[in-house]
């Protein structure tokens, strides 16, 4: 959050906006500031006099109306803009005194468009554009990731493919989705697909759709993803398993911007920006004649790497508090910090699974936790973890070990029997191996 000398026009948020409401107002040039009860308690943001205050009552609607009558005592002309839902309680006397001040009520789902529209009828300067103040696109502050946002942005906006590189559950397919939400295209569908998970026959039907008997069963015509997010942007995920048939018709949308459905001869203009996704290094793929060179260096124009969590040095305790944050928002958990034991662990831990297993092993600790503060054993995690060992031969030994069998299990996309049978051991082995070196194998998938 950004905070200090801020002089400028901002929005407070005060509640807790949505991934798409916090870009939606960013991208409009809102320099936006979010007062969150839940984990900044009463503390109020250095927001100016100007400011315009987001007032989110559709939960936690008592908390929000304390701090915007703090807010207002601060800044006795702020100008406040309600948002009330379902679940507002306006029979509640203390939402109900202030609602005739708001200089607007946005009620039912929030609408981007009615809030921004709403935004700019407050009299004032409208707001200025300013990226560099604009906050992190992912939860974070390590260099890597500050990087990472920057990268996004610049991206965002550029019409050309692009390569989303990173480890299994690093964020590639929220990076996808924030350079859709901040590209001009962020009206129109984002359409993502995973390739991997695509019966091999199927997957052009579903890509580029059919005609009417094109092939057995074809009972109607059927609108591919291609066609249907036609203005918008379509993510291929795991595009390292897409068969060369289907990479064929792909690099014609590329290249000439159309499709075909099969059964049917008639080109169909699409408009479309491609992200692809792998976890697979594509470039051995292309030299093993798994995958199309032309098509590589198409869609390799932009490349974002995604970077593992053990390489996002101070993140892992961020994440940490900001999952155990909403998980007790959603479930009120007694859980709410680790003990600095369990603080230790999540650093020395080596996260073969990355943010999506953070996510995971947290949510559990939260519901297991007996305590304010979770332990190393909530987690699952052991204090000495394999990663954080002495450097001596055994320990060299033991790790090597572990990325052998994590390496194996990512390339059998997590499918214990193919596990066993690369390794040549059986699958007892492969189970007793995760335990051993800590690898919970519903959290890694
Ligand atoms: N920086 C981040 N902040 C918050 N949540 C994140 C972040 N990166 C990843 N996640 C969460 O982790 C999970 C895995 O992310 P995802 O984008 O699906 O990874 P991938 O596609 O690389 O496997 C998702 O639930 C996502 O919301
Ligand atoms: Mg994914």
């Amino acid at each position: 959050m950004s905070r200090g000398e801020s002089t400028g026009r901002c929005v407070v948020w005060i509640g807790r906006p949505s991934v798409e409401e916090h870009f939606g107002l960013i991208r409009a040039g809102w320099r936006t500031l979010v007062a969150d009860p839940a984990r900044n308690g009463t503390e109020l943001p250095e927001c100016g006099d100007g400011a315009i205050a987001v007032v989110d009552l559709r939960t936690k609607a008592q908390a929000a109306v304390r701090i915007l009558d703090d807010l207002r005592q601060t800044h006795p002309g702020i100008a406040w803009i309600g948002l009330t839902g379902a679940h507002t309680q306006a029979a509640d006397p203390s939402v109900r005194h202030v609602l005739p001040h708001a200089f607007e009520i946005i009620d039912g789902p929030s609408s981007l468009g009615a809030l921004r529209q709403a935004l700019a009828r407050v009299p004032g300067d409208p707001p200025l554009p300013r990226d560099d103040d604009a906050p992190s696109l992912l939860t974070g502050n390590s260099p890597a990731i500050r990087a990472l946002s920057q990268n996004i942005r610049k991206f965002a906006p550029v019409e050309l493919p692009l390569l989303i590189t990173g480890e299994t559950g690093t964020g590639k397919e929220m990076a996808a989705r924030a350079l859709h939400q901040l590209s001009a295209r962020h009206a129109k569908p984002f359409a993502a697909i995973n390739c991997g998970a695509l019966p091999a026959n199927l997957v052009q039907s579903e890509l580029f759709g059919h005609e009417r008997g094109a092939f057995t069963g074809a009972t109607a015509r059927r609108i591919g993803h291609f066609e249907s997010a036609d203005g918008g942007t379509v993510f291929l995920d795991e595009i390292g398993d897409l068969p060369l048939d289907a990479q064929t018709n792909l690099l014609r949308v590329l290249q000439e911007g159309t499709i075909e459905r099969i059964g049917s001869c008639h080109s169909i203009k699409v408009d479309v920006r491609v992200l692809a996704a792998t976890h697979v290094d594509l470039e051995k793929a292309v030299m093993q004649g798994r995958f199309r060179e032309d098509l590589f260096y198409r869609l390799n124009v932009l490349r974002l790497r995604m970077p593992p969590l053990r390489e996002r040095t101070g993140d892992i305790e961020l994440l940490a508090q900001h999952f155990l944050d909403a998980f007790r928002e959603s479930y009120g958990t007694r859980a709410r910090a680790f003990s600095s034991s369990a603080r230790k662990a999540l650093n020395a831990f080596s996260w073969p699974g990355n943010v999506r297993e953070l996510m995971n092993r947290v949510q559990r600790a939260a519901v297991i936790a007996d305590d304010a503060l979770i332990t190393p054993e909530d987690l699952e995690l052991s204090v000495d973890s394999p990663a954080g060992d002495r450097d001596s031969l055994g320990s060299a030994r033991t790790s090597a070990e572990r990325e052998a069998i994590v390496d194996c299990l990512r390339a059998s996309a997590f499918n214990i029997s193919e596990c066993a049978r690369r390794l040549r051991v059986s699958r007892v082995t492969v189970y007793r191996l995760c335990k051993k070196h800590q690898l919970a194998l519903d959290q890694l998938r």
